[in-house]
C-alpha cells in the first residue's frame, strides 16, 4: 500500500506535459476488439486502468502489447471469447464498456454488473435497452449481464440522459449492425468524439460526431488502424487548479483549451488568469480565489470529473460558494475527509455549500475515490504543514506519474510504501 506524503504551500511553477486521455483511451481499446488485423494506439497514459484493460482484452484472447512508450499494438483473435469475469469488471467499471464491440461481432457477450461505487449507483439500464432495440435478447443474473442476438439491426434509441458510456456502447454495436441506427440526446463527450473519429477511420460510417443525434449506417466489417489519442482534459484541468491553489504559475503543455471552455471560464470567474498559447494552457494566480458558484452538467457543461479539484480551490476562496452535482447522485464523499483539513463545507442532497477559509491544515486523509483523491493532492499542496494521504492506489488509476510531473513543478510530495492497517477505519 502506498501514502503520499506532501507538505504544502510551495508555489507550482513551469511546464508540464499532459498525457493521453483515460476515458478516450479505454474505449479505444474496446473498439479494438471489432477490428480485422492489427491496431496500434499512440499516446496512451501509463496508468492502472490501461493496465486493466489490457488484462480484459488478454482475456478476451487478444494479443496485447503496451510498450513503455505509450504505445499500445493490438492483435484481434479468430479465437476470441465472448466472457468478462467480475474479477475484472470489479476493478474497474469501465470493462462494461467491450459488451457492445463483443455483441456486434460475436452475436454474444457475457460481462460482469459493474457494481456501484462511491460515486454513485453506475446503472446500466440505458445500455441493456438500447441493445434491446437493437435486436439483442438481455439477461441479467447472477452477477452477470448475458446478452445474444442473431444479428443486430439498426433502431432509434432515445436516451433519457446523454450517458457516456451507452453512448459508446451504442454507437459500437450499431457500427456492424444491419441498416441505419440513430441515437438521440447522445453523450458529446471529447472522448466520445474521438472514439467515433478511431471508429471512422477503422471503416465505420457515422455521421453527428460531437452532436446530440448521431447516424450510424452499418458495415459489415472494421480494419486495424494507428491512432492516437486526444489528451486528457481532467487532468490538465487538475493542474489548472494545482496552479490556482498554490498561487503559482504552469504551462500545461498539449492541453486542448477547446475541451476545457467551461472550467477556464469558472477559474476565470474565481479570479484565475489563463492564457491559450501554441503550446498549451498558462495558468497564473497571485491571489486567494474569489468564491464562485458551480454545476457539474454532460459536456459541453462543467465536467463532473472536475468537481471535487474546484471544491478544493473554493473551499480556500474568499466568500461563500456553492457546488451542484447534477451528473451522480453520490459525489460529495471528499467533502468529510476536506473537512478533516480545515475546510468549512457542508452537503444538502445535490447541493455543497463552501465557507471558504483562510487555509488548510495538513492532516492524515485516505483518499475516497480517483478524483476525490487527486482533489485531497490538491488540497494539501496548499495546506499549512504535512499531509498524509492513504489509498492512493485510487489515483494511480488515472494520473500518470502524478507525483513526479507535481515535483518538476516544485511540489514537496514523495510517496511512501506502508503496511496495510487492518484496523483501518471502514
Ligand atoms: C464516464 O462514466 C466516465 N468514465 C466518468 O469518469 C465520467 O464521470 C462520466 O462518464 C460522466 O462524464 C469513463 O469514461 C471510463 P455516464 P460513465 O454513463 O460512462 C447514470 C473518472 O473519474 N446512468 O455518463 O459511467 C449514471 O449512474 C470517471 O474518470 C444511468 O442511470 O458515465 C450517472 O449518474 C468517473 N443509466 C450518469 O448517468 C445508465 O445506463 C452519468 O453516467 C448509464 C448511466
Amino acid at each position: 500500500m502506498d501514502n503520499y506524503v506532501i507538505r504544502g504551500t510551495n508555489r507550482l511553477e513551469g511546464k508540464v506535459n499532459i498525457s493521453g486521455a483515460k476515458n478516450a483511451a479505454l474505449k479505444l481499446m474496446a473498439a479494438s476488439i471489432m477490428a480485422s488485423g492489427t491496431t496500434v494506439v499512440n499516446n496512451i497514459p501509463n496508468i492502472k486502468d490501461v493496465w486493466t484493460m489490457v488484462d480484459v482484452l488478454k482475456k478476451l484472447g487478444m494479443e496485447v502489447n503496451f510498450d513503455d512508450h505509450n504505445r499500445l499494438e493490438i492483435k484481434s483473435s479468430s479465437f476470441l471469447q465472448h466472457e468478462t469475469p467480475y474479477e475484472l469488471v470489479r476493478r474497474m467499471r469501465a470493462s462494461i464498456i467491450v459488451l457492445g464491440p463483443l455483441l456486434a461481432l460475436l452475436g454474444k457477450a457475457k460481462v460482469a454488473m459493474p457494481g456501484g461505487c462511491n460515486i454513485g449507483s453506475r446503472k446500466v439500464d440505458m445500455h441493456i435497452k438500447g441493445l434491446e432495440l437493437l435486436g439483442a435478447k438481455i439477461e441479467t443474473e447472477y452477477g452477470y449481464i448475458k446478452a445474444t442476438t442473431d444479428g443486430l439491426k439498426g433502431a432509434i434509441i432515445p436516451l433519457d440522459f446523454p450517458s457516456v458510456g451507452a453512448t459508446e456502447n451504442l454507437v459500437m454495436a450499431a457500427v456492424l449492425a444491419e441498416g441505419v441506427t440513430e441515437i438521440e440526446n447522445a453523450a458529446r463527450e471529447p472522448e466520445v468524439v474521438d472514439l467515433i473519429n478511431f471508429l471512422n477511420k477503422m471503416g465505420a460510417e457515422i455521421e453527428g460526431v460531437g452532436t446530440s443525434t448521431i447516424k450510424i449506417k452499418g458495415v459489415k466489417s472494421l480494419k486495424g488502424i494507428n491512432y492516437t489519442v486526444i489528451p486528457d482534459r481532467i487532468e490538465a484541468g487538475t493542474y489548472m487548479i494545482a496552479a490556482a491553489i498554490t498561487r503559482g504559475d504552469i504551462l500545461i503543455k498539449k492541453a486542448q483549451a477547446s475541451h476545457l471552455e467551461l472550467v477556464i471560464s469558472k477559474l476565470r470567474e474565481t479570479g484565475v488568469s489563463i492564457k491559450e498559447t501554441k503550446e498549451g494552457i498558462r495558468v497564473k494566480s497571485l491571489k486567494r480565489p474569489i468564491a464562485a458558484d458551480v454545476a457539474t452538467l454532460p459536456y459541453p457543461g462543467f465536467p463532473t470529473d472536475m468537481q471535487a479539484q474546484m471544491m478544493a480551490l473554493l473551499s480556500v476562496a474568499n466568500g461563500t460558494s456553492v457546488i451542484t452535482e447534477n451528473v451522480f447522485e453520490n459525489r460529495f464523499i471528499f467533502v468529510g475527509v476536506l473537512n478533516r483539513m480545515g475546510s468549512d463545507i457542508v452537503t444538502d442532497g445535490h447541493h455543497a455549500i463552501i465557507r471558504g477559509v483562510n487555509q488548510l491544515s495538513g492532516a492524515p486523509v485516505k483518499a475516497p475515490d480517483l478524483r476525490g483523491g487527486a482533489a485531497l493532492v490538491l488540497g494539501a499542496l496548499a495546506a499549512e504543514g504535512v499531509t498524509e494521504i492513504s489509498d492512493v492506489y485510487h489515483i494511480d488509476r488515472g494520473y500518470e506519474n502524478f507525483e513526479q510531473k507535481l515535483r518538476l513543478l516544485g511540489a514537496d510530495i514523495n510517496r511512501v510504501s506502508v503496511e496495510a492497517d487492518a484496523f483501518d477505519e471502514m
